[in-house]
């Protein structure tokens, strides 16, 4: 490590913080420099690069108040914070739950009374004005969007949920700015230097070659690849005509980018939610994501922000098949810390599978022939977000249970477009691609379990059916051995927006289906057992309070899938060194199940005792466990 660096540290931080942050540095400094290396090497003087990116380091840490170097040595001490079995998540927009950041402020009792203890508040850096991908092209990224507060808004909440013992996580578009991004609109008067951090081409021949192999994200409301800008070139807009694919290859990007990171660490995030991580290398003949070089780069941004801040995890936001997936997490040949954190995508996907097929076979097989997540990190659990659902169901996983994998892509499209014969779902189709024949879905978790059709059509019955749907998938969601999260609103139930499209810079983008407004008016009925919202509530509510004790419900660790005899039950099996087994089972179909008790030995549970259920009872005898139509059972042993 150079002389220069160690006095340095020693000047800013002082004795005690400049201690801590070399003895980090000096482990992390293989971390730092081999993938700055492989990426940066043939373009700039390594040494001085590291030394640059290291001294902003020390800078950052300088800057840390005091209250986050507290975190930090807490979270040095127990680096799997995120793990306890008491996180459990909420994300929501800060307009759309309370107006702004101050709103959101006033409604911590809320979210204590639910048991949140993480708080996903959706992109709230400035965004260009006018259709933004909901806040996914960011304009300034040291302001706050206008128009739900200030830097120092963020900073106050934070402070406040830190208080109550809840962790908050932001967005950060790392693979594209907006158009209207200071670095843009310099590219776009003509200076080179500032043209080098976007992907721009004097004329098609580049951008044809790429498209060759380049999947289409948004092939309805965004075609292509690139977007030809007058008087620069064809630009890379992998999403939106306005978002403007960052040039990685450029070490200038990546080190404003961490600026950023440390930036937002500093103002009291605890966690980076890196947005399209997949897509930050390009190359030729290629899909253009999950490339070796976008590791790297989660591997050096990893690597430095622990520098400066060790109590910040990063999740990666990487909606890619699971042998891709869980690279972010940093299971590789060799382990190489990336992110912290990472949505289990594949897990929503085959919940939503199963509800339409009512067999849990190929969830079975998909989820028991993954690679596990490094220990020392874990996998985000969730029924939906503020995406569409897009049914990442491989052609291999499908065939194995006898499915032809387009044909059960198209039956869940069908299924929760509501054109199944049938169907209960009252969702709609995102992106139809007439070429592929493929499709997403929109949304509300509600509305595609049968809540909202179950109102309109008064029908009592099926809407406890419904009901229990969305209870049942949460409570996998909170058992699966993650961090739980709530999407805003499925805790009262609430259906779609109605009216999403009344907003003309939404009109072509149906997921504003399922980002309608908190209703605070039905919140209000929350503790009402008769109401729907209190139903709704009292379930999610329920599952919150059954896994803050269970120690076998950490996040992390492996959970095993146990198939059962009867094809619409899903069994499976978690376990900590330190307490008895526990065992879920999950009844995906209309009628009453009765589970063969093997299913109680196998997981390893002795004395087998309920703890917590759709019905708040569990008839387990000799031989038979019961399950009422789409109910779930918890069970642990001694
Ligand atoms: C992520 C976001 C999505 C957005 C895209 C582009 O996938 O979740 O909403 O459209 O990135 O930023």
């Amino acid at each position: 490590m150079a002389l220069v660096i160690e006095s340095l540290a020693r000047e800013r931080l002082g004795v005690r913080e400049a201690d801590a942050f070399l003895t980090r540095l000096e482990q992390a400094l293989f971390d730092i420099r081999q993938p700055l290396e492989a990426l940066y090497g043939e373009v700039v003087d390594i040494d001085e690069l590291v030394n640059d990116l290291v001294s902003d380091a020390i800078d950052a840490a300088a800057a840390r108040p005091e209250k986050l170097r507290i975190f930090d040595r807490r979270r040095e001490i127990d680096p799997v914070w995120f793990q306890r079995s008491r996180m459990i998540g909420y994300v929501c927009y800060a307009d759309r739950f309370a107006g702004s950041l101050e709103g959101v402020g006033k409604h911590l009792d809320y979210l204590v009374e639910l048991g949140v203890t993480y708080l996903h508040l959706m992109p709230l850096l400035k965004p260009r004005v006018g259709e933004n991908d909901g806040g996914y092209a960011v304009q300034n990224y040291d302001e706050v969007d206008p128009r739900v507060g200030t830097m120092a808004d963020l900073q106050v909440l934070a402070d406040d949920l830190h208080d109550r013992g809840i962790a908050l996580c932001v967005d950060l578009v790392v693979n594209h700015t907006a158009r209207e991004h200071e670095w843009a609109q310099r590219a776009l008067a003509g200076d080179p230097v500032y043209r080098d951090r976007y992907l721009v081409f004097p004329d098609r021949t580049l951008p044809d070659a790429y498209e060759r192999t380049l999947p289409e994200v948004f092939p309805d409301m965004a075609p292509g690849s690139f977007t030809e800008v007058a008087g620069l070139g064809w630009v890379w807009t992998t999403f939106h005509e306005f978002q403007w694919d960052l040039n990685y290859a450029n070490p200038t990007v990546f080190r404003a980018m961490l600026g950023t990171m440390f930036a937002l660490a500093n103002r009291g995030i605890d966690v980076l939610r890196l947005d399209a991580v997949p897509f930050l290398w390009k190359r030729m003949g290629t899909d253009c994501q999950n490339q070796p070089e976008a590791h790297l780069l989660v591997q050096a941004f990893r690597a430095l922000t622990g520098l400066a801040a060790p109590g910040v995890a990063l999740k990666a936001e990487a909606i890619v098949n699971p042998d891709m997936l869980v690279q972010y997490l940093g299971a590789h040949d060799r382990y190489h810390p990336e992110c912290d954190l990472a949505y289990d995508n594949q897990l929503m996907v085959m919940l939503w599978s199963t509800i339409a097929s009512r067999d849990v076979r190929l969830a079975e097989h998909a989820l028991s022939r993954r690679r596990p997540a490094p220990q020392s990190t874990s996998w985000v659990t969730y029924v939906r977000c503020h995406d569409d659902i897009g049914w990442a169901v491989s052609d291999e996983d499908a065939a194995a249970v006898g499915l032809n994998g387009f044909s059960h892509r198209r039956f869940l499209n069908d299924y929760y477009s509501g054109s199944f014969a049938g169907s209960f779902a009252r969702g709609a189709l995102f992106q139809e691609n007439e070429v592929t024949g493929d499709a997403r879905i929109s949304g509300s978790a509600a509305s595609l379990c049968g809540i909202e059709s179950a109102l309109a059509a008064a029908d009592e019955h099926e809407l406890t059916l419904a009901l229990r749907r969305l209870e049942s998938i949460y409570a996998v969601v909170f058992s699966f051995g993650g961090i739980p999260l709530i999407y805003m609103g499925d805790e009262l139930a609430l259906r779609g927006d109605p009216h999403w499209d009344d907003d003309l810079a939404h009109a072509d983008d149906n997921r504003w289906m399922h980002r309608p407004a908190m209703n605070w008016a039905a919140a209000e009925y929350r503790n009402d057992p008769r109401t729907l919202e209190g139903r709704a509530f009292a379930a999610i509510r329920g599952l919150a309070d059954a896994r803050r004790s269970l120690l076998a419900l950490r996040a992390g660790g492996e959970t095993e899938i146990l198939p059962t005899e009867i094809s619409s039950v899903l069994a499976y099996r978690r376990a900590h060194p330190r307490s008895a087994p526990f065992l879920a089972l999950t009844n995906f179909s209309n009628l009453t199940q009765d589970v063969d008790a093997g299913v109680v030995g196998r997981a390893g549970l002795q004395a087998p005792r309920h703890v917590h259920s759709t019905t708040g009872e569990l008839i387990v005898d000799a031989d038979r466990i019961q399950l009422p139509p789409w109910g779930f059972g918890w069970l642990t042993g001694t």
